[in-house]
């Protein structure tokens, strides 16, 4: 392939940036002519598609968010949407596309793979929630900023012998709350995977007071409840603890990519556009046990994650 486009799509991530500078750089590299996407698949659609440069992904790699930003676009899930995209890349001669997204983006690529475009998708989100890869960009700087939250939380915590419970992102995955959780030190870890019902969390929280801790951290993935509720209902059961509750929100989504998203963003970005030199299409890029690879974009998106449940047992242990 001599021309090829990128696009961010979904919700964004720290790291999309650096597979962005990566495509465009290694792509002209190549002898390629590279086209950048303004707000996913419905700058596709409204033909927001522009040629990049060297010089066009300049002091970007430590920036977090996209600098082709990204949007949601329900037309796009139609065939009329979808095929009104491949015209606008078909008029300027793009032969194959790289979108930089999560699980719907992917269903977007398939959409469009399935109808004869190449596309190659990067995992672009902070939830982790794509099975096949054993990580996606976005989730480590995301777990380093929750991190972040739970030390400064911690602090206030432990000053007033308080129980705080913090909710992070994480609609269908919980495992945002599961690493972060485990670093942070969380006594209780609750995600959508695995219930864990109120009086379970007001018996571990008691144990914990049981065994001389005065204070606690519960982090509360938001696919599995909402803080400021939680915090009421355990008051109802045991109105002996004192309870704050915090909800992180988007800064979740934000901050310079860590070292681990630059190298993963890198290393996908320069992955795919080798795929599209090729002539190879309808793959998605990802990293398994430390290594870079690639596999067919049906049976990627077909896979179901399954939940670390040793891990949250070891998280759940060691906290005690
Ligand atoms: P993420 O990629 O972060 O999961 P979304 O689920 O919002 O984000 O999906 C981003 C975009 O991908 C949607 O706005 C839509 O344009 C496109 N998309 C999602 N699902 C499909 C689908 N089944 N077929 C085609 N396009 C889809
Ligand atoms: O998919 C990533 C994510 O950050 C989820 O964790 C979160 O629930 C959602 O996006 C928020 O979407 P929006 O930015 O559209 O509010």
């Amino acid at each position: 392939m001599k021309k090829i486009a990128v696009l961010t799509s979904g919700g964004d991530a720290p790291g999309m940036n650096a597979a962005i500078r990566a495509v465009v750089r290694y792509g002209i590299y190549a002898g390629m002519d590279v086209y950048g996407v303004e707000r996913g698949y419905m700058g596709l659609i409204e033909g927001n598609i522009a040629p990049m440069t060297m010089r066009s992904v300049s002091d970007i790699i430590q920036r977090g968010g996209t600098m082709l930003k990204t949007a949601r676009c329900p037309e796009f899930v139609t065939k009329e949407g979808q095929q009104k995209a491949i015209g606008k890349l078909k008029a300027l001669g793009v032969e194959g596309l790289i979108v930089i997204g999560g699980d719907g983006s992917f269903m977007g690529a398939k959409a469009l793979s399935e109808q004869g475009f190449p596309a190659i998708g990067i995992p672009g989100t902070i939830d982790n929630d794509l099975a096949y890869t054993d990580f996606t960009l976005g989730f480590d700087t995301a777990c380093n900023t929750i991190l972040d939250a739970i030390n400064k939380i911690r602090d206030t915590m432990t000053s007033h012998d308080r129980v705080s419970i913090i909710e992070v992102m994480g609609r269908r995955c919980g495992d945002l709350a599961l690493y972060a959780g485990l670093g942070g030190g969380a006594e209780v870890i609750v995600v959508p995977e695995h219930n864990l019902d109120i009086d379970r969390i007001c018996e571990r929280l008691q144990a914990a007071k049981s065994r001389g801790k005065l204070s606690g951290i519960v982090v509360l993935a938001e696919g599995a409840g909402h803080a400021h509720e939680l915090a009421d209902e355990i008051l109802k059961r045991d109105a002996s603890f004192s309870i704050r509750s915090s909800v992180l929100g988007h800064l979740q989504r934000g901050g310079s990519p860590s070292m681990k998203d630059r190298y993963l963003g890198t290393c996908f970005g320069v992955h795919a556009v080798k795929l599209l030199e090729k002539g190879v299409g309808n793959r998605i890029v990802g990293i398994k046990d430390n290594k870079v690879f690639d596999m067919d974009i049906v049976e990627g998106c077909a896979m179901k994650k399954e939940f670390n449940i040793e891990l949250y047992n070891m998280a759940s242990v060691v906290a005690r």
